[in-house]
């Protein structure tokens, strides 16, 4: 009775390999590339989800007055698989991303599936997708959960129904720049989070808040935008997609978790490895100024990995790291982190999931 056989027998019986075919392996940027099936799980009115199942990638149908299109009542994950040169295929924490939508769902007023439930289905949908998974050193397929309220309201109260929605595309680099590093600008007038707001969980709505502010960043030439708190306007939150590292001799530091900075997974994976190498990790308040005269600053995340950055502007003033790709530090983290994602390096962690 394994929900396994059920999405391989999909995958096998559904064989159009023609898009396939079209796909540059060698050139996969970050951008949808539809896949052949995602995977559906509704939630009851008395608050458990049920029922999940693969169904054919495609558009869905919602109510015009659906909780999440009406009061972006929405939550979303990011997490990847790899292709390992023996065929299998390895899940990075997917147990972090299921607890982590959990606590968002709980400050969105909304029902979650147990971690259970999140990790089959998203095994399921990774395996009657398979062929999408790119070839070893290729890049990855990106796995986005979705958690909404389908249900229709239309006074202001938590939706009637769910919908957990798990969707897949093949991606290589983030940025534009590849793994070249990225210029950054920090941005002191628009802010992504406040205290006691949603910034600290995955909600659609961190993610709109940002693109005004990257749009202009990208517009005047620098590849995204760096935030500061929005009470003193002087310490470093994050980037609009990634959290931010600061880099000191042997002391490497990042904002501290207090509800207005996502928690990032590959935050959290990176201050470990770090500290397994020596390196002394502070999670605490950084100022903008310490950027100044920092050795290395580079970014985290699921989509980008470990970015190293370039440069960051910050009020008119340029600061270069003089860097032509990867500093030494970011270099040595990046490494150790893709090579224990795709299965090339003992993990001691116990972090894959085959
Ligand atoms: C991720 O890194 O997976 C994210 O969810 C960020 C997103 C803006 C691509």
């Amino acid at each position: 009775n394994s929900p396994f056989k059920s999405a391989v027998v999909l995958a096998d019986s559904y064989s159009e390999a023609s898009e396939l075919a079209e796909i540059e392996w060698d050139n996969l940027g970050f951008g949808v590339i539809p896949t052949d099936y995602m995977y559906m799980m509704k939630c009851t009115q008395e608050g458990s989800f049920s029922g999940g199942e693969l169904q054919r990638f495609g558009n869905i149908e919602l109510s015009p007055s659906a909780g999440v299109l009406n009061y972006g009542q929405g939550l979303f994950e990011g997490l990847k698989a790899y292709r390992k040169e023996d065929d299998t295929i390895l899940l990075f924490r997917p147990e972090e991303n299921a607890l982590r939508m959990k606590q968002g769902a709980e400050r969105m007023c909304m029902p979650s599936p147990t971690v259970e439930q999140f990790v089959e289905a998203v095994k399921e949908t990774v395996l009657a997708n398979k062929r999408w998974v790119p070839p070893p050193g290729k890049g990855s397929l990106y796995i986005r959960p979705l958690l909404m309220g389908s249900g229709a309201v239309l006074g202001l109260a938590p939706a009637p129904e769910y919908t957990f929605l798990i969707y897949v595309s093949p991606v290589g680099n983030y940025f534009k720049e590849g793994v070249a590093p990225i210029n950054l600008i920090v941005e002191d007038k628009l802010h992504r989070a406040t205290p006691g707001g949603t910034g600290g969980v995955k909600t659609i709505g961190n993610y709109a808040a940002v693109l005004k502010a990257q749009s202009a960043a990208k517009a005047n030439g620098y590849s995204d935008v760096l935030y500061l708190d929005c009470v003193h306007k002087k310490y470093l939150e994050e980037v609009s997609s990634c959290n931010i590292f600061v880099v000191k001799g042997n002391v490497i530091s990042t904002p501290a978790i207090k509800g207005t900075i996502l928690p990032g997974i590959t935050r959290k994976s990176i201050i470990d490895v770090a500290r397994s190498q020596g390196f002394q990790v502070e999670e605490r308040l950084v100022e903008v100024e310490e950027l100044l005269d920092a050795d290395e600053v580079f970014c985290t995340g699921t989509a980008v990995v470990v970015s190293p950055v370039g440069s960051i502007t910050y009020k008119g003033k340029r600061v270069s790291y003089g860097l032509d790709g990867f500093g030494a530090v970011s270099q040595q983290l990046y490494s150790m982190l893709t090579r224990l994602q795709m299965g090339l390096t003992d993990d001691k962690m116990n972090w894959t999931v085959e």
